[in-house]
């Protein structure tokens, strides 16, 4: 998957924009405030040869905004990221006091390298963890979270069913989970709404997301991103 057109003007809040030795790299500063002083900023490496994995997707944005607004609820608490590529909302939640486990593809050795060092660029102690979805290794029976999130990990239509498979799986083995996930609602809800059904699962909050959005972080996003918590239907 490419970058589309109208998720150009995406990473960060524009300060910071550096070269690193490598040669595409660069680094996006991401500010979070508090009363409107900047609180913290995450800085993040991004690699504009990458397809995909490699960049702050808006989705990410939107995401760690929440994690950031609702700090209370994170702090203290496990969780998991899926599919987290540059992992923004992943290092807010840690930045808030969450136990974070940060997960990709286990076959996309460059991605997860790169999570590793956006950890140590950021201080900030994470466990780093190949976890494809739909795989069953041992990685999966070794997480325990209570929130797991997922920032544009609804964007292939192949990949729904294998990733549905694991937040259901996750969902099981951890009572009281919740996942909670930002995407683009391209072509509306229904697969995801069937999904949800043959998985056993329910949709508990569904948001605008530029509704969660300062309004500078606002004016640099563009489509139709959607928050949602989805838990198990008992
Ligand atoms: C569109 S990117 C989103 C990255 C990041 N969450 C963000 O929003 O900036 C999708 C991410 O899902 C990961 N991914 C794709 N297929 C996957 C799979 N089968 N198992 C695990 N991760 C996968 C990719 O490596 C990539 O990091």
């Amino acid at each position: 998957m490419r970058r589309n057109d109208d998720d150009d003007d995406d990473s960060g809040d524009g300060e910071g924009e550096e070269l690193t030795d490598e040669k595409m790299a660069t680094i996006s500063r991401h500010s979070f405030f508090d009363s409107e002083k900047i609180a913290f900023s995450i800085s993040i490496i991004e690699n504009m040869k990458e397809d995909y994995g490699l960049f702050v997707w808006p989705c990410s944005i939107v995401l760690a905004e929440y994690v950031w607004q609702r700090r209370l609820r994170f702090s203290g608490n496990s969780v998991v990221e899926l599919g987290a590529g540059t992992c923004l909302p992943g290092l807010v939640a840690a930045k808030v006091g969450s136990n974070v486990t940060l997960t990709d593809d286990a076959n996309r050795s460059e991605v997860l390298d790169n999570m590793e060092k956006v950890c140590d660029l950021n201080k900030l102690k994470c466990k780093v963890l190949g976890l494809t979805w739909g795989v069953w290794d041992v990685a999966i029976f070794s997480l325990h979270p209570k929130i797991i999130l997922g920032a544009d990990v609804l964007y292939d239509a192949r990949a729904f069913d294998d990733l549905f498979a694991t937040v259901a799986f996750l969902l099981q083995r951890n009572p009281g989970s919740v996942f909670i996930t930002t995407y683009h609602n391209r072509s509306g809800h229904h697969l995801i709404e069937f999904l949800m059904v043959k998985w056993g699962l329910k949709c508990v909050k569904l948001l605008d997301g530029f509704s969660l959005l300062p309004s500078d972080k606002a004016a640099r996003l563009s489509g139709n991103i959607q928050l949602a918590e989805i838990v198990l239907n008992h």
